[in-house]
């Protein structure tokens, strides 16, 4: 089946993959934005064309932008349409219903949450905002598809307007088991919203079975019927609705190939220079608490308490890239890392010589990005929750020698199809991370290139083309038999540690 035969794609995110930034002498600057969403879908847009609708991640005007986006789109091979947010909306259905509610009741972390009652309203005219942009740049037969938890309630609005074909739906974040879903004092509207799409697709066979799990539980009116390959159907209302699980990827061959490129080699070798006769390991996330960078800076400061033989001989090189700093949680996360890299480096420092800890709290650039992932011989990415983590994709890609090692959390979503390659530890137990930095760094070459090939063959073979052409497929398929089911994690039983 040709998914290239539809007509045009429209994309809506929350952002768009540019931000503009205002300086205090009013010049504005485009800025790339960061995030896996934006890594995952820029090369399905520059691959295939089409618009991508979203906020530019200013509040206010934004005519006196216009020329820029479209020059910025004229570039990348698609259309940039942006929409606007007041500075109240930005407070109330960014931060607020997208960021203090959803984001960490999706990730299992309720305590976390601010069900202020005023945000679901602001949340509602914001999607209905988003519905009029995509009703005004769409023919009546392009496949809409929306992205992400900032806008479940886009369908409704859309079919409102009297829009009604191809809406199809991707969340990055994982959806959380029914009784933490139960918590949201909206779980009817927003379930509801979700069956509005014609497919809902979801990062992994876990999330998709509890999104299954709460419609069977909440809207007993919903026929949940059998699953045909990796897609199950669900009536209501005289419609079809489709749920699949498809597991977000990268541009393998890009990374692989930009990673080879020669300032990257020339970078590798700079860095090697400053932090030599070691293992490094690496640690790149957004600044954000479902990361669980307190928890594996703790782990490294125990795996150096327990085995001193790794005094000298290793490196972590953490990098946090700023984000959501207005909301005051993550504000108080930086100033925690902070004092617990501090507090590392206070204890362990070697006069004049050894620093365990290189901190770096900033963007990175491409080159300087892929240099730390080709540098480093261990990554350790130990997410509470993720929806995917495209940082652990991107960390083998560029493994380039394959001669690397990957400690990752089990509750990431790539654990499911990098399980049989990656050290997968729970990272809320500090004992068994530091357990697996030992491990990691006493692994001989041969085991490693074992695990490495093994991750990177998944990788390769499931990159961001291929997730983009089985979520096409499945919308528009008639025979669903065809999906297989992607790769499943389950903890074993006689696992404490390491499972794999
Ligand atoms: N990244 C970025 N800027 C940086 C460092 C990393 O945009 O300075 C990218 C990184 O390459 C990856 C993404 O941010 O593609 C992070 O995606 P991931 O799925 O790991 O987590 P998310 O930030 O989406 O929660
Ligand atoms: C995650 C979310 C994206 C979001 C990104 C960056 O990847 O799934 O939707 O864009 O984080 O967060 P921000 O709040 O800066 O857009």
């Amino acid at each position: 089946m040709n998914t290239r035969a539809r007509s045009g794609l429209v994309v809506a995110s929350n952002r768009l993959p540019v931000v503009v930034v205002r300086h205090p002498d009013g010049r504005c600057e485009l800025v790339p934005g960061s995030g896996g969403l934006i890594t995952a879908l820029v090369p399905v847009l520059r691959d295939r064309g089409g618009v991508w609708v979203g906020w530019p991640g200013t509040c206010g005007e934004l005519s006196s932008l216009e020329s820029e986006l479209a020059a910025a789109g004229e570039r990348a091979g698609y259309r940039l349409e942006p929409v606007s947010l007041t500075v109240d909306e930005e407070r109330k259905f960014y931060q607020g219903f997208s960021n203090e509610i959803i984001w960490p009741l999706f990730h299992d972390l309720q305590s976390h949450c601010n069900f202020d009652p005023e945000y679901w309203e602001v949340y509602q005219r914001v999607n209905h905002r988003y519905a009029e942009a995509l009703a005004r740049h769409c023919r009546e037969d392009d496949f809409l598809w929306v992205h992400d938890y900032h806008l479940t309630s886009v369908a409704t609005e859309l079919r409102r307007l009297g829009r009604s074909a191809h809406l199809a739906f991707f969340l990055h974040i994982p959806f959380p088991p029914l009784d933490i879903f139960l918590k949201l004092p909206w779980r009817f509207q927003l379930l509801r919203a979700l069956l509005d799409y014609d497919l809902v697709g979801f990062q992994t066979p876990r999330d998709l079975r509890n999104f299954l799990g709460c419609v069977r539980h909440l809207m007993p009116e919903v026929r949940v019927q059998g699953r045909r390959g990796q897609i199950q159907t669900l009536q209501l209302d005289q419609r079809e609705v489709r749920a699949g699980s498809f597991p977000i990827s990268i541009d393998f061959n890009a990374f692989m190939k930009r990673a080879a490129a020669s300032e990257v080699g020339e970078k590798v070798v700079e860095l090697k220079a400053m932090l030599p006769n070691r293992e490094l390991i690496v640690g790149i996330d957004r600044l954000d608490y479902t990361k669980g960078i307190p928890q594996r800076l703790r782990a490294f400061g125990h795996a150096l308490e327990r085995y001193p033989e790794l005094h000298e001989r290793v490196t972590l090189i953490q990098v946090v890239v700023p984000s959501r700093e207005e909301i005051p949680r993550y504000h108080d996360l930086r100033t925690e890392i902070e004092q617990l890299v501090g507090e590392i480096n206070g204890k362990f420092t070697r006069p004049g010589g050894w620093v365990p800890i290189h901190y770096v709290f900033r963007s990175l650039t491409g080159t300087d990005l892929l240099a730390y992932y080709r540098a480093a011989q261990i990554a350790l990415i130990t997410p509470l929750k993720d929806g995917m983590n495209l940082v652990a994709k991107e960390y083998c890609a560029c493994s380039i020698e394959e001669e690397n090692a990957l400690i990752l959390s089990e509750f990431a979503g790539a654990a499911a199809e990098l399980q049989h390659g990656a050290l997968l530890v729970n990272p809320y137990d500090i004992e068994g991370m530091a357990e697996a930095i030992h491990r990691a760094v006493q692994m001989p070459i041969d085991e490693r290139r074992a695990r490495m090939r093994r991750m990177r063959r998944v990788i390769r073979n499931h990159d961001i083309f291929w997730w983009v052409d089985s979520f096409l497929r499945a919308a528009i398929a008639k025979d669903l038999s065809a999906f297989p089911q992607p790769d499943d994690y389950v903890p074993q039983p006689e696992s404490g540690w390491p499972s794999v």
